[in-house]
């Protein structure tokens, strides 16, 4: 029986990327844009060393019981992890790896474009245009909030938090944030930290950055969403913690402004009730989605995998 290649790359990656990779380790790749089928890929993954899977790719006990035993790192090509069971990889010994700080910028840089978008109503605009609409400049057309002066607040100033809280600068804006413990001051660079319940209560522009875990889903629920002052607008840049349901019902009552999402729940699913809301911005999941970030992501992925087949240690190992 031939061996198959130790490495299976279930995505097609950025140019180079692959190449790089190959000129080390034998590798499949699943050359699509499109998720591996479920049954696919746990048929793929037998007897491989290394993986490098995406957000998509439900990495569990299932899937590394089909893997097998030789299975030495699940390199996934992602900051977030909420797709692994770290637990189970843990009991398996088997390291899994993410790309932090590559894709700061320009997630930092989506999480701004959104929020001009949603904030200067850009969204309907661009749809009236299209649409041949009947329109002409007048003293109340499509007035915006004006975000120059106007308190931000971030939910999870981790980096990208930060990143976000950096370009508020430019703006004037004062800086709140919540996290579960208070940054030391040179990382806050200003920043205040408020409890959850007071940032929501004097935030009139909340951007989310805070990573997806089982403490975070859904913490921006109806209850905690109507604690936002009236008018006021959201930008989620991570699935699942804003519960997108309340966030349609917000936009439908007009207690908020408008609100604008990059990562959904189920994606590539969008709940018919965000769709139904002109004052919602929607991007399918383009915050990393630059060629230069894209390249980083898949050469971090790739320098995991090559350390830890090489008996190194990962370079971003999760939770470290
Ligand atoms: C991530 O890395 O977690 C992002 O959502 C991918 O764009």
């Amino acid at each position: 029986m031939n061996e198959l290649p130790p490495v299976l790359v279930t995505r097609r990656l950025a140019p180079g990327v692959v190449e790089r990779l190959t000129a080390n380790l034998p590798a499949t790749v699943h050359d699509s844009d499109l998720p591996m089928a479920r049954a696919d890929l746990l048929a793929a993954v037998r007897g491989r060393r290394a993986l490098i899977t995406t957000l998509d790719d439900r990495v569990d006990a299932e899937l590394l019981d089909a893997a097998g035993p030789g299975l030495d790192i699940v390199a996934n090509h992602a900051v977030g992890h909420h797709n692994i069971d770290l637990a189970a990889c843990a009991e398996r010994g088997i390291p899994v790896t993410n790309t932090p700080g590559v894709l700061t910028a320009a997630t930092a840089d989506m999480a701004w474009a959104l929020l001009l978008a949603a904030a200067r109503r850009l969204g309907e605009g661009e749809r009236l245009l299209r649409s041949g609409g009947t329109w002409a400049w007048a003293p109340n057309f499509l007035l915006g909030l004006e975000l120059t002066g106007t308190p931000l607040g971030v939910l999870g100033m981790g980096r990208i938090g930060q990143a976000v809280a950096r370009r508020a600068r430019g703006f004037d804006m004062p800086v709140r944030y919540h996290n579960r413990t208070p940054l030391p001051p040179e990382q806050a660079d200003g920043a205040e930290w408020l409890p959850l319940e007071q940032l929501l209560s004097t935030s009139p522009v909340l951007v989310v950055t805070c990573p997806l875990s089982a403490a975070t889903r859904h913490l921006l629920d109806a209850r905690r969403l109507a604690l936002l002052p009236p008018g006021a607008v959201v930008v989620s840049m991570t699935a699942g913690v804003v519960d997108e349901e309340a966030l349609a019902a917000a936009l439908e009552s007009g207690a908020l402004f408008a609100a604008a999402v990059d990562n959904f729940e189920h994606e590539p699913a969008v709940p018919s009730a965000l769709l139904a809301q002109d004052r919602a911005v929607l991007a399918p999941h383009l915050g990393s989605a630059t060629v230069r970030t894209r390249q980083a992501m898949g050469d971090l992925a790739v320098d995991n995998v090559l350390a830890v087949l090489a008996g190194k240690d990962p370079v971003t190992p999760v939770g470290r």
